[in-house]
């Protein structure tokens, strides 16, 4: 995370990583993202942590309930089922094509959901109007961390709950050239605003003034690169990005991708990285 002035105002030390700029890009490239994060949504390990997050939250039929940075609403059928028809899901998130999207699928799902343009930071709601409000892979890409929480918190009924999902986009995969599994590595821990924050959610958690904060760690993990959609979408499908990006050179790019693949065909393909999970009360 860029180190802020001490003298900084609170809006001057918020920042973000590209995530917090797509809408300055082509539209292709905001696609592709959109689809990573469809992939990413359903896997089981992000499923779980979702999962316990929701159950955290003490939400059920009848609800409201605020996702920040909600994305493309990959997670909409997930919390719909929780919430019901009676219920409603409000979605915040500054990238246009991702809220278009997120209403679209709203209304094709007829879930009782409406996504519209906001930051985190400074969530358009006034005090105290949410049962929950909660963020998935969002603390990682903008902040600080306490400058979404505190927003949270304030837009959250008193007894009510915040939730957080965030990874550590650490992959451990089987290589035979461990340099390379470095630099594709270090794409990550370079490119993200907030890389370690999901290891800090109980510190940011309970520096809002939230009240008995649990955490859980889920770890994804597979022996095949076909196992589900996330792996190659992930870790394949996005390294030329990444190379035309300037965060991966293209030669180590391509070797790390031989050797991966090399390894799927002889069965010794191996990856896996670490998911949190935070809930707690206001
Ligand atoms: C990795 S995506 C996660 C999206 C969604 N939560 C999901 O799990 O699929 C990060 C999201 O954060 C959004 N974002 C970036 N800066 C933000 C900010 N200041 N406030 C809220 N969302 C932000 C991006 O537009 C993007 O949709």
């Amino acid at each position: 995370m860029a180190a802020a002035s001490i003298h900084a105002s609170p809006a001057q030390q918020w920042g973000a990583d590209f995530f917090g700029t797509l809408n300055e890009l082509p539209p292709d490239p905001v696609e592709g993202i959109g689809h990573v994060l469809d992939a990413m949504s359903v896997l089981p390990a992000f499923r779980d942590a979702r999962s316990w997050m929701f159950r955290g939250l003490k939400i059920g039929p009848g609800s409201s309930v605020l996702e920040a940075g909600c994305g493309n609403g990959s997670a909409l059928s997930d919390l719909g089922s929780i919430v019901g028809s009676k219920g409603s899901i409000v979605g915040i998130d500054p990238t246009t094509a991702f809220v278009e999207l997120a209403n679209q699928r709203a209304s094709q799902q007829r879930i009782n959901a409406r996504y519209q343009l906001g930051d985190v930071r400074s969530i358009p709601f006034e005090d105290e109007y949410f049962d929950a409000a909660f963020c998935e892979k969002v603390l990682i890409h903008a902040g600080p961390a306490s400058a979404a929480l505190n927003e949270m918190v304030r837009v959250t009924r008193t007894g009510g709950y915040i939730g957080a999902v965030e990874w550590l986009p650490h992959f451990l995969i089987s290589s035979r050239n461990p340099d390379s599994l470095h630099a594709f590595n270090d794409i990550f821990r370079r490119a993200t605003y907030d890389y370690l924050v999901s290891g800090s959610l109980a510190h940011h958690f309970n520096m809002a003034g939230l009240k008995d904060v649990k955490t859980e760690a889920f770890l994804a993990s597979t022996d095949d690169l076909d196992s589900h959609p996330f792996w190659r979408a992930f870790i394949v499908n996005q390294l030329p990005m990444f190379v035309h990006a300037g965060l991966l050179d293209q030669t180590v790019g391509e070797a790390f991708l031989a050797d991966i693949q090399e390894l799927q065909a002889r069965k010794e393909f191996s990856a896996s990285f670490i998911i949190h999970a935070a809930a707690a009360q206001k």
